[in-house]
């Protein structure tokens, strides 16, 4: 039977009010090494993941762009440069240890002048109706508690015409490469995670979080719920990882 007032945070069951101070304590503790294990832990797969996020974006000069979730800000990177000066960039993160990592990449990549900083919830989001011509989440809707609440809250700011990408782990179509990836997920992840960052348990409930989500038709329906129209998805990698786009009607 469902509970309205407790959620998951990866396997366990918890108190709704519980879960973003599990989560936060998560990104709190990976923040410094972040990019780093991104790096290893996909064999530095997730920066072509990325790449197709940027092309599938239509995103040009001028164009205002929000990175929810967007921890050290590889994609705020890449946007900042090609919305050009007239153009704004907002990299947007709950958590302020992520942020602050971002900020400091970025500023030492020399992107400055159309980027700009916000510490926010993706539920909440603290900007007008109508203000972004494009909004990104990469690896962050599956920590939000109310996904449904953080699609309605996405489609209120964007313009009419404007399109959400959400990039997400998602269920793998092959039954074999499932098997495979299990038993990278659950065994070879915690363990790096050990070794290298000294923190088995972030890693678990990465490996955990992931098996949670919604899959890639489930997600598509709750975009077309939240208003979103033309929404499909492409998988990548074999469905590890979807690109949810939708577009505001
Ligand atoms: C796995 S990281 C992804 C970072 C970056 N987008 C990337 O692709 O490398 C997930 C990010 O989601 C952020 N996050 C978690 N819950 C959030 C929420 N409710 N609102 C906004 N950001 C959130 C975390 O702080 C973290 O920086």
């Amino acid at each position: 039977m469902s509970d309205k007032r407790t959620t998951h945070f990866g396997f366990e069951q918890v108190a709704v009010e519980e879960k973003a101070q599990r989560v936060a304590g998560v990104f709190h503790s990976v923040a410094a090494k972040y990019d780093m294990m991104n790096d290893v832990m996909s064999g530095g797969i997730h920066r072509l993941w990325k790449r197709f996020t940027i092309e599938l974006s239509g995103v040009r000069a001028g164009d205002k762009v929000l990175d929810i979730a967007g921890g050290t800000g590889d994609l705020s990177h890449k946007f900042a440069r090609l919305v050009g000066p007239e153009g704004l960039v907002v990299l947007a993160d709950i958590n302020e240890s992520m942020l602050r990592v971002g900020r400091d990449k970025l500023i030492d990549l020399g992107d400055v002048g159309n980027l700009q900083y916000a510490q926010a919830d993706a539920q909440y989001l603290p900007f007008p109706d109508n203000t972004f011509d494009c909004i990104t989440i990469a690896f962050g809707l599956r920590n939000v508690t109310d996904k449904d609440l953080a699609l309605a809250s996405m489609h209120r700011i964007l313009k009419p015409g404007g399109r959400l990408l959400v990039l997400e782990f998602s269920k793998p179509t092959n039954g074999l490469l499932e098997k495979v990836y299990d038993t990278y997920s659950f065994r070879l992840l915690p363990l790096m995670g050990k070794l290298i960052a000294n923190d088995s348990e972030s890693y678990r409930y990465l490996a955990e979080s992931i098996r949670m989500h919604p899959d890639q038709e489930t997600l598509k329906d709750m975009m077309s719920q939240a208003g979103f129209a033309e929404t499909r998805y492409y998988n990548m990698t074999g469905g590890i990882v979807a690109l949810h786009k939708g577009v505001k009607p």
